[in-house]
């Protein structure tokens, strides 16, 4: 029996999801293709040559996703609207099918009791819009923004909460600087535009919301940064990692200010993009929460050859691993919330753990049963973290895990499971593991 934890009234369980790694179904009732789609479709771009076409077949078979949510008592889910199901051009025309299947997804959890969270972006940009520049345009955000506007108009009489982006770090960094995600641009540097004009979307959007009463929270991919050692060189090297993964997308957001990223060499008009005004639209409308997306720490040392850039990822040592290879340290999730309350005090709005989770290789055994032993100590683990954030003071309101079912996991294809619940990827088949009996009887012992 899982242990109750000391979490505050009204603590919100969910767990979360995104479109392209579930829906499949993507030429169906008019959807547009995505940058995914597009990448995919590349020669070596995904292991194995996967893409999304089939995926979890949600789809088709969102009944039964959502009857397993009601079997784990989830107070929310949260899941990604693909943007070209209802614009399939990114903007203009809009395909009334595919606001429709939302429609029907936002009812079916209503009626469960369970409340949609719905993310707006979760990298599959309409690929109409990639030609144009994708996030390298500025009009990309405006066109975000008219999106959410369409969307909210649909939705918004049953959905109270909205979150705008996902990881705006990550898909700046592995879509448009290394090229390991869709679109695949190898920009290095030259991708700061993406990340400023995802955050101007994100304010532009974030208006539109918050104009018609709803919540407002944005996603992000955060993690500590941990010098490698006490030298002068080590610090200053994550001080320049910190300001690019973690304070580019919050400084912005909570303090109205872009973080110093003299070390790469770039002014705080990240090159040229930002426009006198822009920081008031990506601050003025505020947030009504942050959601964090937590994964592991990151150690970093000063670069060993100069003119490249200010510092390089160092191991994590003496840590078990998950199947992905990424470093468990749980109390680096303690460490990150109270490290963001301390860095932006009364600025920081509640958080929500908006994805928290593992890949684990593992398969049902000979009885049927999927014993993913390694997911239950992980999130058992990150758990009593968040616990002990919450003792410190950090007021955190919810915990979805990622994920529900295991998916498509972006340039990994296939391979790394993250679900509460197996896939069968050839069949079809849904197994709720060990760890989704778990997690419900501690969602269960706290519903109490
Ligand atoms: C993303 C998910 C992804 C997960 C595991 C997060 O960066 O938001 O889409 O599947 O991490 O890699």
């Amino acid at each position: 029996m899982p242990n109750r934890l000391d979490l505050p009234a009204g603590f919100r369980w969910g767990a979360s999801t995104a479109a392209y790694q579930i829906e499949g179904a993507v030429d169906e009732d008019g959807r547009g293709p995505s940058v995914w789609d597009v990448f995919a479709a590349r020669l070596g771009a995904v292991r194995d040559g996967a893409t999304g076409r089939v995926a979890c077949d949600h789809y088709h078979r969102w009944p039964e996703d959502v009857e397993l949510m009601r079997g784990l008592g989830l107070d929310g889910y949260r899941f990604s609207i693909a943007w070209s199901r209802v614009l399939p051009a990114g903007a203009g025309a809009v395909n009334v099918g595919g606001l429709d299947f939302y429609d029907r997804l936002v009812d079916g959890l209503l009626a469960d009791g369970i409340t949609p969270m719905p993310t707006l972006f979760h990298w599959d940009l309409p690929q109409a819009l990639e030609d144009g520049g994708g996030w390298l345009a500025r009009d990309t955000a405006y066109r975000f923004a008219e999106y959410a506007e369409l969307v909210v108009d649909r939705l918004g009489d049953r959905v109270p909460a909205w979150i705008t982006l996902n990881e705006p770090f990550v898909h700046m960094v592995f879509g448009y600087a290394l090229g390991i995600h869709a679109p695949g641009r190898t920009l290095m540097l030259d991708a700061l535009p993406a990340a400023h004009h995802q955050l101007l979307g994100h304010g532009l959007a974030a208006a539109v919301l918050r104009e018609r009463g709803h919540e407002v929270m944005i996603a992000n991919n955060l993690t500590p940064v941990w010098p490698a050692s006490e030298a002068e060189a080590d610090v200053a090297a994550a001080a320049a990692y910190d300001a690019l993964h973690n304070r580019l997308f919050t400084d912005p957001l909570l303090l109205g200010s872009y973080p110093d990223l003299s070390a790469y060499g770039v002014g705080e008009d990240l090159g040229g993009c930002v426009r006198p005004g822009d920081l008031k639209l990506i601050a003025g409308p505020g947030l009504d929460g942050l959601g964090v997306n937590y994964y592991n720490p990151t150690r970093i040392a000063a670069p060993t050859e100069p003119g490249g850039l200010p510092f390089v990822e160092a191991e994590i040592e003496g840590v078990p691993r998950t199947a992905f290879g990424w470093p468990v340290v749980p109390d680096g999730l303690r460490e990150l919330l109270v490290g963001l309350r301390d860095r932006y005090g009364a600025a920081l709005p509640p958080i929500t753990i908006t994805e928290n989770g593992c890949s684990v290789a593992d398969e049902p055994g000979p009885d049927g049963t999927v014993h993913d032993q390694p997911r239950i100590d992980f999130l058992a683990g990150h758990l009593d973290a968040l616990a002990a954030a919450v003792a410190e003071g950090v007021d955190v309101r919810g915990y979805f895990t990622w994920s529900l079912l295991d998916n498509f996991e972006w340039a990994e294809g296939y391979q790394q499971r993250f679900g509460l619940v197996h896939v069968d990827f050839e069949t079809q088949v849904r197994t709720p593991k060990a760890s989704y009996a778990w997690y419900r009887d501690l969602i269960a012992s706290h519903q109490k």
